[in-house]
């Protein structure tokens, strides 16, 4: 049996408590908030879990195995470095740390101790995430071409990150799991217009192969949006995480380029067949993950979605913001 602390009961961390409680191999000890109104609405949740306001209480506690730290960004780095000395495996939430060095620190410290860290990278466990990553592994896609995502919507606006910080560690773990090759370089342009920090930015990153990633991230939109795009040499596809079926559509679609007779004379044939639907399983995601984590831990596996993967998002957020701070100057990796 796992013993696990959760600190963090916001937004998200019920969540998160929901789903490790609900494993049968894993037990939800105690939960931390610094505010008393989640003290009531755990008890109303799960009224067998103990509620603390001090973290010590979990970060301290002989009898508890991991740290699933579900707080804002700017407080991972402490909260998950003092789990890790303790001797503790730790569940973080994305963006993994603030900066590239805390997220190296954290990396090797866990090493060092022989513990796990998984970062909260959820699409990866999807279905559509995973349907995706398995045609991309297939070759059905052929050559990769670009990856072109769209996540935009009207708020909720963050006080302590911008935009990017927000919502695109989700694209970019996604796309660091389904291009295979290294970024290369990164250019991020955005503009600041309501409470001193980006609300849109645009992020371009650069690839080996000609491979290049798209990502529109936006909190002024009046409608929202969650659509990616996928083009390769082969085929293309359109995956829109709204839709609540057919989330992927995959289009046999491509252009062919060959020479004609002249030396100049190029010819571009469109090829055009069929449209289909894969099917993607359903499963919460974040069930998927936390089951998944449990058991990493217990048959001693390194996780998908580890602190490497946290660090790899970080290092391309960090990027995009220095590129931003120069109005779209390219930024290499
Ligand atoms: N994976 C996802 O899809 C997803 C979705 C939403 C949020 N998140 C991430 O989850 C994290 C939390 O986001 P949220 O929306 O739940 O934020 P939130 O502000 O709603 O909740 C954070 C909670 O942490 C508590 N807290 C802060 N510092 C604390 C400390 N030192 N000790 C104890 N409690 C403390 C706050 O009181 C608050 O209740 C962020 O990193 C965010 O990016 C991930």
């Amino acid at each position: 049996m796992i013993r696990i602390g959760v600190i963090g009961y916001g937004y998200w961390g019920p969540n998160i408590v929901r789903n490790f409680h609900a494993h049968e191999g894993a037990e939800v000890v105690l939960v931390c908030d610094k505010s008393t109104k989640c003290q009531q609405r755990l008890h109303k949740a799960h009224p067998s879990i103990a509620f603390t306001m001090d973290a010590n209480d979990i970060l301290n506690s002989p009898s508890i195995d991991m740290v699933a730290i579900v707080t804002p960004v700017w407080t991972h780095y402490e909260l998950a470095k003092a789990a890790l000395e303790n001797g503790k495996h730790i569940f973080v939430e994305k963006p993994f740390t603030c900066s590239v060095q805390q997220a190296e620190e954290l990396v090797e410290l866990a090493n060092r101790k022989n513990l796990k860290i998984m970062v909260d990278h959820t699409f990866l466990f999807t279905g559509a995430v995973k349907k995706i990553r398995q045609m991309v592994d297939a070759g059905e896609l052929g050559d990769l071409y670009y990856y072109d995502s769209l996540r935009v919507n009207l708020g909720l606006f963050q006080h302590d990150v911008n935009v990017i910080w927000d919502l695109a560690p989700h694209d970019l773990s996604i796309m660091d799991y389904v291009i295979k090759e290294k970024a290369e370089a990164v250019v991020a342009t955005g503009e600041k217009h309501l409470n001193g920090v980006e609300d849109i930015a645009f992020i371009t990153v650069y690839f080996p192969k000609r491979i290049i990633a798209h990502i529109n991230v936006n909190w002024l939109s009046p409608v929202k949006v969650r659509t990616t795009l996928i083009g390769g040499e082969k085929k293309m596809l359109v995956w829109n995480d709204l839709e609540a079926d057919e989330k992927i559509k995959v289009y046999d679609k491509g252009v062919q380029m060959t020479n004609g007779e002249g030396v100049y004379d190029l010819l571009v044939s469109y090829r055009s067949g069929d449209v289909w639907a894969p099917k993607c399983d359903q499963t919460e995601a974040l069930k998927v993950e936390l089951d998944y984590f449990v058991d990493c831990i217990v048959n001693d596996r390194t996780p998908i979605n580890d602190g490497h993967a946290g660090l790899r998002v970080v290092r391309l957020l960090e990027a995009a913001d220095q590129s931003l701070k120069d109005r779209g100057k390219l930024v290499a990796l």
